[in-house]
């Protein structure tokens, strides 16, 4: 069997689907809301990559100290034979884990990116002889098949993309994990933590205006997709703290009272001036919030660990 396998579970066309149903929904609901999942085309990736490098935006290399100083530690509390990683992106992070797991047989990277997938896997596969990746073109909040691989399985949601979702979204995302979870298989999850305001704040409203144009890049996605007329430079990027609900929301501010057009969707969208359309939610984590949400779905932390400035988290827990 060659040690690269690709499997797409996601249909070709869910894709187009799925956008045009997210757009008709946010864009008629009030407040209007976009998912955040419409951000990550080819230049909203390439963004992305490029706000894990800027000075203001530390849960990239906080979350990798992590790694490096834990993943000896990860690997004897696991002894995974199978590391499944969701949202596993250029699978850069992931590198140290797999370098520690002696034992790993497969790897199963899944995202919704198939290059990436592709670039990732086949690097690995020429580094690590011996390990098998079978990667899964797949939206991870959908319902997962896991390939039939040796356990125990080890399987990581990194980067704090669970803060991603909404309190109700996490709880029915943590028990489709827990169903995939055998005895003696583990979870290992990016918690981005509770902090000083200014510190969230400047991490989503960067200096040089890289997160308002990662920000912006969604009107784009929906112009090329659906035909739709917004003017980015008709919206002000927002980014601020909930303090009640612990999350940083990005917003986009209509400047001036608008109407866009959504061909694809026979819709015409009104506009206020200064009406907010939220674009992502990024939820910041307690290690006793942690706690009781993996409890809640019948996961037990057994480990926490964070980096030296205890900006950020990783939890190990166990079925
Ligand atoms: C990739 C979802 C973890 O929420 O911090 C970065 C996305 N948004 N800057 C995050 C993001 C604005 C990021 N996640």
């Amino acid at each position: 069997m060659s040690p690269f396998l690709l499997t797409r579970t996601l249909p070709e066309d869910a894709t187009d689907a799925a956008l045009r149903a997210d757009v008709q929904q946010g864009l008629t609901s009030t407040p209007k809301t976009l998912p955040p999942k419409w951000f990550y085309d080819a230049h909203g990736s390439d963004l992305f990559e490029q706000i894990t490098e800027l000075p203001e935006y530390y849960p990239t290399r906080a979350e990798r100290e992590i790694l490096i100083a834990r993943s000896a530690e990860i690997a004897a509390a696991t002894r995974a034979r199978t590391l499944v990683e969701l949202g596993s992106g250029s699978s850069d992070k992931t590198r140290h884990l797999i370098d520690a797991l002696t034992g790993l047989h497969t790897y199963v990277p899944v995202d919704v990116s198939e290059s990436a997938l592709t670039q990732a896997g086949q690097a690995l596969v020429a580094e690590r002889p011996g390990l098998s990746v079978h990667a899964l073109i797949a939206d991870f909040t959908a319902r997962l098949e896991l390939p039939d691989t040796p356990g125990p399985r080890l399987l990581a949601f990194l980067g704090g993309t669970i803060g991603n979702l909404l309190p109700a979204e996490r709880a029915v995302f943590l028990a489709s994990i827990r169903a995939l979870l055998s005895p003696g298989d583990a979870l290992l999850l990016g918690t981005d933590l509770v902090k000083d305001e200014q510190v969230l704040v400047r991490a989503y409203d960067d200096a040089a205006g890289v997160t308002a144009a990662f920000n912006k890049n969604v009107l784009t996605v929906v112009n090329r997709e659906l035909g739709a007329d917004f003017d980015p430079g008709a919206f002000d990027h927002v980014a601020l703290w909930d303090t009640a609900d612990e999350w940083i929301e990005m917003r986009l501010r209509s400047r001036t009272h608008q109407t866009v057009k959504v061909p694809a969707l026979d819709l015409a969208v009104d506009f206020a001036a200064g009406e907010e359309l939220r674009t992502e939610v990024s939820a910041k984590f307690r290690k006793e919030g942690v706690r009781a949400e993996l409890a809640a779905t019948g996961l037990e932390l057994t480990h926490w660990w964070t980096d030296g400035e205890g900006r950020f988290a990783l939890s190990l827990s166990t079925v």
